[in-house]
């Protein structure tokens, strides 16, 4: 298979995107959007993927990270719709195989959906244990997008005080890979 990551990376298109959307967010003292972001959310759900012994396709993972939050370009409101659109032609672009489109676009949609019991989780034992009640596919979801929310440091993050997450969602420890341990 093509890796269609590296492609996306390399595409004129995405590229702009991002740009677009660095720009958008120059001045704003809250998380960025970023490529760092994508990398580490790509990063971070695929490690726990892995740990959890949730099985993926290759690229899945990456695919949906670096084009989850893309859609902001159009602003921060039902950004997943815009990601999604987004997406969709992109992928049309590098002719990525169908059954993997579909899949990034499961990934992409539901990231957004509010769940204060997944944000609320720190650990590896609470994800393994939350991950207990959905099947197989499921699990996947819920990993992408409390990846998504779990690489935030808010620990280190000087608008922490500010910022309109809720305490049960911030991230006050970084993970402690330790008891992440196989
Ligand atoms: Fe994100």
């Amino acid at each position: 298979m093509k890796n269609y990551a590296e492609l996306l990376l390399k595409n004129e298109s995405y590229r702009k995107y991002v740009s677009c959307l660095a720009e958008l967010e120059k001045e704003r003292k809250f998380c960025h959007h970023d490529k760092k972001h994508f990398i580490e959310v790509a990063s971070l759900a695929s490690w726990a993927a892995s740990i959890c012994r949730v099985p993926h396709e290759p690229q899945l993972i990456m695919l949906a990270a670096l084009l989850h939050d893309i859609g902001r370009v159009h602003g921060s409101e039902h950004h997943a719709k815009a990601s999604i659109g987004i997406a969709k032609e992109l992928m049309l672009q590098l002719r990525v195989p169908e059954d993997l489109q579909i899949r990034v676009v499961d990934l992409i949609e539901a990231h957004t959906i509010k769940d204060d019991r997944r944000n609320a989780i720190k650990t590896y034992d609470q994800l393994r244990d939350a991950l207990k009640e959905l099947d197989e596919v499921d699990r996947l979801v819920y990993i992408f997008a409390w990846a998504d929310n779990r690489v935030r440091q808010c620990f280190a993050c000087d608008a922490a005080g500010e910022c309109y997450w809720d305490d049960r969602r911030k991230n006050m420890e970084p993970i402690n890979y330790e008891v992440f341990k196989i």
